[in-house]
């Protein structure tokens, strides 16, 4: 029998199963990460190395640092996963990995160690969208969140509304129509000569600040969903060149805070108005700017007013990891989603 023929035999038995265990691998940025999921909400074990070592330097993610960082780290993060489960590769039903987006020789490490750990171990592997893997972050945090609900999705790439009508499909409300969320508070970070990553360093900096210190525009966008940063961010830079320029110090803490304030009143009242507008019984966010405690704490407030029930992943699952790519891949296994062994990496896959 085929490695192709018998992981479609192996099918049927897995949807039969009472728990199914699935170990996943995420290489798509920075982190390389290694987890074990069972039945996509109960998190075994949860491993992450993160670069921001080696990155910080720079100033931001060196592709082919990151590359050749992810390579030495794929074997001992699957290693680790396994150890803290307890584990051997035999213990686990299936394989799963990021294959986009991201960096294209990132994502293609993670795709060929898992690719030739399914091969080896006669596994099948189920290849999952990062962004759909942070979505998935909601499930391990909250068992009883099921579909349908609204999922505002901000990363470093991405600046999505989307509505999730089932497990794995979703229809887009509005994006960003320039810079993402993750983007615009990391180059706000750059202005304030802060070090990578930004978005964390602003979110603890503006807790001393004033919010109301500079008033930033709030941009029209063409569509009612839709976002628009760049605006914002250039008004910033301005402000802190004409501060530069007259020899005046920066007052980064009011400066940081007006800026997470201008970023975040935006996010909640376009996430709200369409959770609102399409009669969601939900809203839920994802993404490593959902890490950031204004958002948590505005969000909350407004879905609290409109009467919304909201979710958010816990902190740790915000940022990237490997358990939500586990997550998201059992409701992809279930269906029978299993990558052929000519799996590539696709830098620009997209969610809708
Ligand atoms: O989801 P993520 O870990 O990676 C991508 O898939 O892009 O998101 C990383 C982004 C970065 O831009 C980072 O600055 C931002 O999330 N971020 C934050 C916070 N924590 C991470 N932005 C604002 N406040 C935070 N607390
Ligand atoms: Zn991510």
């Amino acid at each position: 029998m085929t490695y192709t023929e018998s992981v479609q035999a192996q099918l049927e038995a897995l949807r039969k199963k009472e728990h199914v265990r699935i170990l996943s691998l995420e290489t798509s940025c920075d982190e390389t990460a290694a987890s074990i999921v069972e039945d996509g909400r109960t998190i075994v074990s949860n491993v992450v190395f993160s670069q921001i070592d080696l990155h910080a330097l720079y100033g931001g993610v060196v592709p082919e640092i990151a590359s050749r960082a992810h390579v030495e780290a794929c074997d001992r993060v699957v290693d680790q996963a396994l150890k803290e489960a307890g584990m051997t590769l035999q213990d686990v039903d299936a394989l799963a990995v990021t294959y986009g987006p991201g960096l294209v020789g990132a994502l293609l490490t993670g795709v060929s160690c898992m690719k030739g750990l399914a091969y080896a171990a006669n596994k099948p592997l189920v290849p999952v969208n990062h962004i759909e893997g942070h979505v998935s972050a909601n499930y391990l945090t909250h068992p009883d969140l099921k579909p349908p609900f609204v999922c505002l999705v901000v990363s470093g790439g991405h600046s999505h509304l989307v509505r999730v009508t089932d497990y794995g499909c979703y229809e887009l409300l509005g994006q960003t129509t320039d810079d993402a969320a993750g983007e615009a508070f990391d180059k706000a970070a750059r202005v304030l000569t802060l070090p990578y990553p930004g978005g964390p360093r602003i979110d603890k900096l503006a807790e001393e600040g004033d919010p109301h210190y500079m008033q930033l525009p709030h941009p029209h966008t063409p569509g009612r969903y839709d976002y628009s940063f760049s605006g914002m961010k250039t008004a910033f830079l301005n402000a802190a060149n004409k501060l530069e320029m007259k020899g005046e110090p920066l007052p980064k803490a009011d400066m940081a805070a007006s800026f997470r304030y201008a970023v975040v009143s935006a996010l909640v009242e376009k996430a709200v108005l369409a959770a609102t507008e399409t009669g969601a019984p939900a809203l839920a966010m994802a993404g490593g700017v959902s890490a950031n405690s204004l958002l948590r704490r505005m969000m909350q407030e407004a879905c609290d007013k409109a009467g919304i029930p909201l979710y958010m992943p816990r902190l740790n699952l915000c940022t990237d990891n490997a358990a939500m790519i586990a997550s998201a891949a059992y409701y992809r296994l279930m269906k029978g989603e299993l990558a052929p062994l000519t799996l590539n990496a696709m830098p620009a896959l997209r969610l809708v």
